[in-house]
């Protein structure tokens, strides 16, 4: 069998849980074969390098991996635009394959990078780009693809819905954000989260797929969550509402309107149920009406599952992943309602 072999850039929170999915699934066509990432030796002592198979090559040298005859695929975990960007460009133009979660390089540098794509004959996924482990882009570019999507309205930030929930039940901003990085949700510079230019990022990709616009992130407004404090949640609720930071796009024409910013969200919204770091994504079409995407937006595990789907349709070369279906018995127990309470 054709083994996919990976090269890893990044054993930080999503980079360590992608080996663990990997490793759990017991998947023999795909396997890391090398990772890099500063200071290895630190990286190989956490307890997630024990996820990684034993003669996978572990480096400081970027080349290492880029170069490698035994790499069909770049799984990038580190995030930036430079000198990421350049890396993956050498990555594509020697015939690699690239899987990414970094939405600053989506948003900003997307359309070049597709180019490059489209002449090389290789993929570029990043599912894990935008809403972790919720399945927004596939859905986006291959379910409601045959739609007209004319507006996108949202949770993308799992990090500033984990503050603004925590706050309607009565954190404090500044002790639920350092809970947020503590617990790998928050970005390296958390004001890409709190001041909302992550979502900006992530509205720009979905605004690209969805609406089939083109946009730069800068141009969308962007307002901080760092100001709300324990008041605005008091009058809120007055109102019957909540606040969320939300995040939409609405296509007119040749026209666009987008913005990113905390909002008064009523109670008895979809939106306003969203607690911890699930994301709340809503399209609307003009044929097919409302869908809805929801799910865990940030940590390691549910991103990795992103990462991991879009590895497995570049290993079977396709988007409509095969997965081997075992019989089994129907015992009729009794399960409990998750959805319905
Ligand atoms: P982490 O900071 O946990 O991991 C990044 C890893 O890359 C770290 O091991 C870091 O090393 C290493 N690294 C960063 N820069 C360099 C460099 N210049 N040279 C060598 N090694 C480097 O980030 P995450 O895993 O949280 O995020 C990775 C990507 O996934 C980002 O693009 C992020 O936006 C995206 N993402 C993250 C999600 C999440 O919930 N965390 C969800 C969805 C997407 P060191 O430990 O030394 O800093
Ligand atoms: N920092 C991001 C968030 C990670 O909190 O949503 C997921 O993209």
């Amino acid at each position: 069998e054709k083994v996919l072999r990976v090269g890893l850039l990044g054993f930080g929170t999503v980079g360590s849980s992608f080996a663990e999915v990997l490793s759990a699934s017991g998947a023999q066509d795909v396997r890391i074969t090398h990772i890099f990432n500063r200071d290895v030796a630190r990286k190989r002592s956490h307890a997630r390098a024990r996820f990684v198979p034993a003669e996978a090559v572990w480096t400081e040298r970027v080349e290492d991996v880029l170069e490698a005859a035994d790499v069909d695929v770049v799984v990038e975990l580190m995030g930036g635009l430079d000198p990421i960007e350049g890396w993956l460009r050498s990555a594509l133009n020697a015939g690699k394959h690239v899987v990414t979660a970094n939405k600053q390089l989506i948003a900003y540098r997307g359309a070049a990078l597709f180019e490059l794509v489209a002449s090389k004959g290789v993929q570029l996924l990043y599912g894990a780009a935008v809403a972790g482990g919720v399945p927004v882009i596939p859905g986006m570019s291959q379910g409601l693809s045959g739609d007209q999507i004319t507006r996108i309205s949202g949770i993308v930030n799992g990090t500033c819905n984990f503050i603004l929930s925590s706050m309607e039940a009565g954190a404090d901003y500044s002790e639920v954000l350092k809970t947020a990085q503590r617990l790998g949700y928050a970005e390296a510079d958390p004001s890409a989260d709190v001041d909302g230019f992550d979502a900006r990022a992530k509205l720009c990709i979905l605004a690209r797929i969805a609406l089939r616009a083109e946009i730069n992130p800068e141009d969308v407004p962007a307002q901080s969550i760092s100001q709300i404090s324990a008041v605005d949640f008091a009058y809120a609720k007055e109102l019957g509402c909540t606040v969320r930071q939300v995040s939409r796009a609405q296509i007119d024409g040749d026209r666009i309107s987008a913005r990113v910013g905390p909002m008064l969200v009523p109670k008895n919204s979809p939106i306003a149920w969203s607690h911890g770091t699930q994301n709340m994504v809503v399209t609307s079409g003009r044929f097919g009406g409302d869908v809805v995407f929801s799910g865990h937006g940030a940590g390691g595990h549910p991103t990795a599952v992103a990462v991991m789907s879009d590895v497995r349709a570049v290993a079977e070369d396709s988007h409509a992943v095969r997965l081997p279906a075992k019989k089994v018995e129907v015992s009729g127990g009794v399960i409990a309602p998750h959805y319905l309470r």
